[in-house]
């Protein structure tokens, strides 16, 4: 599996933390930062990552700000994407069994990094289940794909 990783300046411990972890359980990862010790903009840093995903040059990615929300805003934009703000074990899995999603956000501010890391690694190796939740994936790719 290849994920793609970015955060802002509110995120950058987690993230770094996260590289860690996924490098030790054989993932390879592709950190876009940021190296910053001053202040930055989340957009910068989720949609890069997000478009990673989109044009499938890696499976999955991973974005960290201080809440989370920002970067999940800005990921959502990009067409093909569905990510999740998590902070909980249950969510983590389930977006994955349920969503499919494709990048996962965490805010910093938020959660300790034990939890953290664990929703992290949850996320990464819990299955799309399909099925029934295929039908409604569908939707929303029909919707993106004819909206302006
Ligand atoms: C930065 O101060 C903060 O606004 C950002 O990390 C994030 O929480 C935005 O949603």
């Amino acid at each position: 599996m290849k994920v793609a990783i970015g955060s802002d300046h509110a995120g950058v411990q987690l993230r770094q933390e996260i590289v860690q972890m996924m490098k030790e359980l054989g993932i390879e990862v592709v950190d876009i930062g940021c190296e910053c010790g001053t202040s930055v903009d989340y957009p910068d840093y989720a949609v890069p990552v997000a478009e990673k995903v989109a044009k499938g040059e890696v499976d999955r990615g991973i974005l960290i700000c201080g809440t989370g929300i920002g970067m999940s805003i800005a990921a959502n934009k990009v067409k093909g994407v569905r990510c999740a703000l998590v902070h909980d074990l249950f969510s983590a899995k389930a977006t994955r069994q349920h969503n499919d999603s494709n990048v996962l956000a965490m805010g910093e501010r938020v959660i300790g990094p034990g939890l953290a890391l664990e929703i992290a690694k949850v996320w990464l190796t819990t299955e799309y289940e399909g099925g029934r939740h295929g039908r409604r994936v569908d939707k929303i790719t029909q919707y993106e794909n004819q909206s302006v």
